[in-house]
């Protein structure tokens, strides 16, 4: 595993949305060969989608053959909800990148059969070949998508509850009102998304230094299900150094030292 300390959010946002960029551009991807992408909500990816944008707008990158597939959705409230999943994807992404809509793939909330919504979620992802790079975020309990403490790190497409930490985290978008928040979504699975050939998170500020420590310096966990990375062959974790707060300095100090003759791969 890689571990990438940036000094801010905004260098942090900039570093991925760039190397998302050159994956892109390295794998040259055609209509008969796209790109097949995982992507996150939430706010640790906005400040990356909006550099992605500016790369698409500056005609660095192009998403015309690239794949998505997102992570999670809740489960009952309208697409067209300010707060939707796919809502957020549209406005904060999609729509400025001029995303064609049959390449997006988000799961459905509202499907009549919600747990054949997901079974065919992972059969699309095959059909695809298999998602190259998946970027995340965590939640402050260290979960992936939704993959809530104590889930299996094997779990697939599935529906889920969440727990009432997560819907206390996510009032913040519905008027601070955890009634508000859905009490079901559906989600890739732990083992959906380290399928994935490459994977990236973004962990972001001080209310993840718990989360940071306990997924890198301690073992593989289900209590803290974003520590599966530590299995991957090919994983990354991107952080900004307040999020480095509960890690040992000898962590720290390791870490940067490889990385240090690592060129910045990010500049376009
Ligand atoms: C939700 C999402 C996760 C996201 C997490 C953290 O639980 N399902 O994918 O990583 O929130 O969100 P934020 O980035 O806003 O802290």
């Amino acid at each position: 595993m890689r571990l990438i300390i940036q000094n801010s959010y905004e260098t942090l946002s900039k570093w991925v949305a760039n190397y998302i960029a050159k994956t892109i551009n390295d794998f040259n991807p055609t209509s008969g060969n796209p790109f097949v992408l995982g992507l996150p909500t939430g706010s640790s990816p906005m400040g990356t989608y909006k550099e992605l944008v500016k790369l698409v707008k500056a005609g660095k990158v192009s998403f015309d053959n690239v794949i998505t597939f997102n992570m999670d959705e809740y489960v009952g409230i309208q697409e067209g909800h300010l707060e939707s999943y796919h809502s957020f994807m549209r406005t904060n992404l999609f729509e400025h990148i001029g995303m064609p809509l049959e390449n997006i793939n988000i799961l459905d909330g509202n499907a009549e059969d919600l747990e054949e919504e997901c079974r065919s979620y992972e059969e699309k992802i095959l059909a695809v070949g298999g998602i190259k790079l998946f970027l995340g975020g965590i939640g402050p309990d260290g979960h992936i998508a939704f993959n809530e403490p104590g889930s299996s790190l094997h779990s697939r497409t599935r529906i889920k509850t969440l727990t009432y930490d997560t819907r206390i985290a996510n009032s913040r978008f519905f008027n601070n009102d955890v009634n508000q928040v859905p009490k079901l979504a559906l989600t890739v699975g732990v083992a959906t998304v380290t399928d994935a050939e490459e994977v990236i998170l973004i962990v972001n500020g001080h209310g993840k230094a718990r989360a940071l420590h306990k997924i890198i310096e301690e073992g593989v966990n289900h209590m803290w299900t974003a520590s599966a990375l530590q299995l991957h062959p090919k994983s990354m974790i991107v952080c900004n150094i307040d999020a480095t707060a509960e890690l040992s300095m000898e962590t720290v100090r390791y870490f940067r030292d490889i990385e240090k003759d690592n060129l910045d791969p990010c500049e376009l």
